[in-house]
Order: C-alpha cells, then structure tokens, then sequence
C-alpha cells in the first residue's frame, strides 16, 4: 500500500515531468542536497523516496557521479581477460577515482569495451585509445550481420511510409490483430517465451473506467537488455528501428493505448539516439497519428530488465520487483493496464501482419516458431548476430554462421547470467529453441553465446555469476540479497585459503535461492552453477567437501 501511495504521488504528471528523469538529470549535474530535497517537495514524497532511488543506479549514486569513462566489466570482456589492461593503460589519462564501470556495453564481439562522453567504444591498441580520448573520435560499432532463413528481422525496410502504411488494414481490427498473433504462436523474446498475443488480448479486455482513474492504457518496450553476451536488441534497435517502433504502434492501437515507452538502458547511447531520431521521423511524417513515444534511459542496473522492476523504475521509484498478481496488464506502468514485451517480441510483429501469422508459424518448430537473434562472442572467427530459425542445430550456428572458434573452449554461457553452462560436448545435442535447452537442462533466454575458455578457472566464472547477482539484486527477498552473497563468499574463501565449501549447505544454499526468491534473479542463477557442478565435477572438486 505503501508503494501505492507514494506511486500516486511521484506519478501524478506521469511522463511529462518525469521523477525518473528528474533525478538522473540531478545526478548528472552532481547537484546538491538541496537540490534532490526540493524535487522531493515538487513531487510531494519524502526525501528518502529520491535517496531510495537515487542510491541505486550505478550512474546516479553519488560516489559515481564524479565518473568520466565507465570500462566495462561484462562476462564477455571478463574471460576476454582485456580490462585490466585497458584499465591500466586509461590511467595515463584518468585518476582511478574518475574510472567507472559499466555492466556490458554490448561490445562482446571485440571486448576491450567502454563507454565515453556519451558513445561506446572497443579499441586494439593504445594509439586507437590515446585518438578517441584526446579527439573523441566515434567509429561506428559493426559486426558481421547473418540469416539462415527468411528474413524477418535483418530485412531491409525499403520503405518507411508503405512499412507504416500496414496499420490502416489493421486499426480497426484489433481482434484480427490478436488472431494473426495468436495463429503465429510468437513468444516472448526477452527470456521467459510467454504468448505475446494473450497479453495484447489481456489488455484489451481491462475497460476504460474513469471512475477509478482507469482513463489510459500503455506499452512499454523492455529495451535494458542486461545480459552481457547479449547485443541482439542493440541490433534492432540500431539497424531495425522502426521495426520495433510498428510493434509497439499496432499493439497501442489494438489495446486502445496511445502511448509507447521504451525503457532503453544508458549503456546504450546509440541506442538511445537512433531510436530518437528514427520517432522524430515518424512524427514529421506524420506515419503515427496521435500515438506518441517517450524513451527513458535507465541508469545502470540489471534488475530493471525484471519487467515490474522496469515500471519502477519508469515511476521513479526504487526498482524493487513487484509481487504478482496483479501482472503488468492489469496494473502496469502508473498502475494502469500496459502490454510489456522486449524489443525482439515487437520487431516480429510487422512481419506477421503482413504475411499472416500461419505463414510465420511454418518456420521454425511447433512449439518454438519463427527466428531468433543469437549473439556471438569474440571466441568465434566470426561473431555477430545471427537471425537464425528456431530448430536449427545449434552446431550448425557456430560452425556455418561463427566459423568456428579463435581458441580452446571449454564451455559456452547461452542466455546471459542466468542461463545454462552449456560444456562444449553438448553443443551436438541442442537446437536453438525453447525445448531442446529446457529439456537438456539448459535456457534460451536472450540466446547470447559467451565462451568459456579451457584456461579460465570454472570456480572463477561461478564466483562472478554469485558476485553479478549480489550486486544487482533488487534487495527485496532475502534469498537473494542474503543467499547470493553469502555463496560469492563462500567460493571467494575457497580460492584464497586453504578451506574447503560444503557441498550439502552449498546445495542447500541454492535450493534456497531456486525455490524462496521472488524473482529469477535469485531464482535462476542457480542453474549456471549446477550445470557446472555437473559438468566441470572434476575441475570444481578440489574446492568443495566431498559429501
Ligand atoms: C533479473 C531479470 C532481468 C531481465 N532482463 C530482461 C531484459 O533485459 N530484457 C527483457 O526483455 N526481459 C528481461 N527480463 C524478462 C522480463 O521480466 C519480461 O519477462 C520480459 O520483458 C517480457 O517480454 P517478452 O514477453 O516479450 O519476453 C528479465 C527478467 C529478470 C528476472
Ligand atoms: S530474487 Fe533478488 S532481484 Fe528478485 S525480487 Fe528477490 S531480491 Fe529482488
């Protein structure tokens, strides 16, 4: 109730004037006191409701504000094992103070990543460093682009007004909408594959009731893509904007919304700007009626990728996930009926539409239809992304579309830090979709390919899993914020001393996680560590007790 009221309060100009925003301009600013006190009185919340939020975000924490670079320290950059390099070689131009870190800057296909006066780089040498530092010079992020299939989200868009020119055949309709997307069997890209359709259907049935303030309806675009590995909705968002933009304008006007937030992480600045600019087309176009669009940048934290964490967030609130029920369709952003769905989810919607979704569903398996965008790491001969059918060995995607790998690999972390550790004599054993990782014991989630290399300690790899998940979590059960710190210890202890984990109170300790956390952050990142303790028995042995 307490969330209730104060989301009343800090929501009472919703996206216009923005507490969010409010506070990360502060931030950015280093402003005062002062100043974080008196938009606590604008707003008419407590002081400790803009500390609260203020004090979680990487970027707006005080002891970060003074940051001038962020160097990433994704899974992908970590085994790379190039940070500590480029760490040393920034302090010929940054005091440590200055040198901030930022949780996967989506560079994973070349590492050596960091984020600077607002645009993201990976450099190979100190001269290409000492050019972007003095001159601040921008080279463009590219990677290997790759179908094995139809094309639905690599195609080009030949035609921004035609590509619009679709939901006049479906404005009026929105129970053909919701077939199309329903005989489609599209799910949900953002891990979970939840039925897209049924949410759109959901929406649509909550009524309009003034009575309650029920007067507005939204979608909201999860584009925090927080897995490091993962740089699929970069992709999208960079090369297929408008894509992504029709998915959320035909869900609006289905479910009667008129507005479309897209949750962009700060990580992401190009992001962030091209989607920005490809919206100003569309309304000088005038492609979109009165539909409008706001973006809001996150400011540095995974767990507001967790869906009611995100509409936190968006509220300005402290980005605890929400329990559920009541889900985001029926209280959702500022409390009223939103669609939420990843950026991948929204990017297939156009091509459905178009081609029916009967069409779309012969690609791809029964259960698991249509593509999937898999992200490839440095590890490969030829990283990328890759819009690959759902079904296809996942043999055949490493070797025809990464050629093969650059050095020894033991392992392959697929679906960021909560999806499986896949041992590379598996890899023959799976295809890309939902089933065939579920049933091996593995996840889809985002399918972001991060290689573990022979000469990278197992133990080390699980100790980052534990430590990613204590330093993100949201706090609000204590299997996680406990649980997940404890065993980060536990595995730290077990490299430094001569000491060894017990293994009973370690699986304890993960049941504890899987079954008592609110969420699947805690409630996942037992799956990585259980695979290995599976698959790397020998390896891990020597730092666990033997019963
Ligand atoms: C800790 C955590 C982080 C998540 N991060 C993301 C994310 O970055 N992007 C995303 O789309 N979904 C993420 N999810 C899943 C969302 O909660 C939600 O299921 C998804 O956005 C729904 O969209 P979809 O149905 O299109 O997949 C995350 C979930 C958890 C528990
Ligand atoms: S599992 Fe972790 S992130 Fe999820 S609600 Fe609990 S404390 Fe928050």
């Amino acid at each position: 109730m307490a969330n209730k009221n104060i989301r009343s309060l800090s929501s009472r100009k919703e996206l216009e004037d923005n507490l969010f925003e409010n506070i990360a301009d502060l931030s950015q600013r280093n402003a005062s006191t002062e100043e974080f006190q008196k938009l606590a009185k604008r707003f008419m919340v407590d002081d400790s409701v803009v500390v609260g939020t203020s004090s979680f975000y990487d970027f707006t924490r005080e002891e970060n504000r003074n940051k001038k670079i962020h160097v990433c320290n994704g899974t992908a950059c970590m085994v790379a094992k190039t940070q500590d390099n480029l760490n040393k070689n920034l302090e010929n131009y940054f005091s440590k103070d200055e040198i901030g870190h930022a949780a996967c800057v989506g560079h994973c296909h070349t590492n050596q990543a960091f984020m600077f006066d607002n645009k993201t780089f990976s450099v190979s040498n100190k001269k290409e460093l000492a050019t972007i530092i003095s001159e601040k010079t921008y080279k463009k992020n590219a990677y290997n682009i790759g179908c094995n299939t139809t094309p639905i989200l690599t195609s080009k868009i030949e035609n921004t007004t035609e590509f619009y020119a679709l939901a006049e055949k479906f404005k009026n309709n929105p129970q053909q909408v919701i077939e199309e997307i329903k005989t489609s069997n599209l799910r949900g890209r953002g891990g979970a594959g939840f039925p897209f359709w049924f949410k759109l259907d959901a929406v649509l049935k909550e009524p309009f009731n003034s009575a309650q303030d029920n007067t507005q309806k939204y979608i909201v675009c999860n584009a925090d893509e927080g897995d490091p590995g993962a740089y699929s909705d970069m992709y999208l968002m960079e090369h297929q904007a408008h894509k992504v933009l029709f998915g959320m304008y035909i869900s609006g006007l289905t479910v009667g919304a008129n507005t479309g937030v897209l949750y962009i992480r700060g990580e992401y600045p190009d992001s962030i700007r091209i989607v920005n600019d490809a919206i100003k087309k569309l309304k000088e176009k005038k492609l979109i009626g009165n539909f409008r669009f706001k973006i809001i940048r996150g400011q540095g934290s995974y767990v507001c990728g967790e869906e009611t964490a995100l509409l936190n967030s968006i509220e300005g609130l402290r980005p605890e996930v929400r329990v559920r029920p009541p889900y985001p369709a029926q209280y959702g952003l500022f409390g009223k009926p939103t669609v939420l769905s990843n950026v991948e989810t929204f990017a297939n919607i156009h091509w459905i539409l178009e081609n029916g979704g009967a069409e779309y569903a012969k690609l791809g398996t029964k259960q698991s239809t249509g593509t999937k965008l898999v992200s490839l790491d440095s590890f490969f001969n030829t990283p990328g992304i890759y819009e690959i059918e759902m079904g296809t060995p996942l043999k055949t995607v490493f070797e025809e579309y990464g050629k093969g790998l650059k050095s020894d690999i033991k392992a392959f972390q697929i679906g960021g830090p909560l999806g499986g550790i896949v041992p590379k004599h598996k890899v023959a054993d799976l295809t890309l979709d939902f089933e065939s990782l579920n049933e091996n014991g593995f996840l889809l989630g985002h399918a972001s390919v991060v290689s573990i290399p022979n000469n990278f300690p197992m133990i080390q790899f699980l100790e980052h899993l534990l430590e990613f998940t204590a330093d993100e979590s949201c706090g609000k059960c204590y299997p996680c914020r406990i649980g997940s710190f404890r065993g980060k210890e536990l595995l730290q202890k077990a490299q430094k001393e001569n000491y060894k984990v017990d293994k009973q109170l370690f699986n304890d300790l993960l049941e504890t996680l899987e079954i008592g956390s609110l969420c699947a952050l805690g409630g996942g990142v037992p799956l990585p560590i259980k695979n290995a303790l599976q698959y790397f028995k020998d390896e891990l042995k020597p730092f666990f007790t033997s019963n």
